[in-house]
């Protein structure tokens, strides 16, 4: 796949074939990621890799606590306060996405459905964590963001789809206890990878972009 039109045609998979993913494939994919530039190229990011029965495992823990309406509290907590236009363009979003699928404002029911389907990692047979150890500040979360797109880029490039989780990240201790983690690891977000299902609704919806004039100013 050419570079621009993985760029241009990356989304979030929320739908995945079952199909399980090759270590070798798995570990391919992370060394390619891990040439993303860092600052100094500290390269901060540790990446847990889950796949097969720990898998499924971690998934009825999460799933469970998700379900129970277990608030949770994340390592890095989702912001509460937005400024105005990103407030405006997530709205849209979640207007936009459940337009798509069908799915009414006051369907609840539906709502908390389609939420809970992040803990089933939407079916994808690997779900990836990424930390950084607490040594390390705000400044290193640009190194993972990075990261994180050349990630799924790699993905793209060996024919498998993913979609960033924060949704998982709302559970880092019950993570760390199934991955006998130690607490100093942060944990900034999920990832789940597989072989991209586009059958599924989740996956018929696709996100819009501002134009640049709405981001870009220039100066000759
Ligand atoms: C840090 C981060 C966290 C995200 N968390 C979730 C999530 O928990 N569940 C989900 O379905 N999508 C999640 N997403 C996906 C975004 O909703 C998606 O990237 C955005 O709407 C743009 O759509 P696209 O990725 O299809 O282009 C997350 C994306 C990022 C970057």
């Amino acid at each position: 796949m050419q570079l621009l039109q993985a760029m241009n045609e990356r989304r979030s998979i929320r739908g995945f074939k079952p199909d399980p993913i090759a270590k070798e494939t798995l570990a391919d994919i992370l060394q390619t990621a891990g040439r993303s530039p860092s600052y100094t190229n500290t390269q901060p990011w540790e990446v847990t890799v889950v796949t097969g029965e720990r898998r499924q495992a971690l998934s009825d823990v999460l799933y469970k606590l998700a379900q129970a309406g277990e608030p949770g509290k994340a390592d890095v907590p989702v912001p509460t306060v937005w400024s105005e236009a990103t407030a405006l363009r997530s709205k849209t979003h979640n207007i936009n996405r459940f337009a798509a699928l069908g799915v009414a404002r006051e369907d609840t029911a539906q709502r908390n459905h389609l939420r809970l389907e992040n803990f089933r990692f939407f079916g994808a047979p690997c779900v990836m964590f990424v930390w950084m150890d607490e040594a390390l500040g705000p400044w290193s979360n640009m190194d993972v963001g990075g990261f994180l797109h050349g990630l799924s880029l790699t993905a793209m490039g060996h024919g498998l789809g993913t979609c960033l989780q924060a949704s998982l990240a709302n559970y880092p201790d019950a993570i760390r206890e199934c991955l006998d983690l130690p607490a100093s690891k942060k944990l900034l977000v999920g990832l789940s990878m597989g072989v991209p299902n586009l059958e599924a609704p989740l996956n018929a919806y696709r996100s819009a972009r501002m134009p640049i004039e709405e981001f870009v100013t220039w100066y000759e």
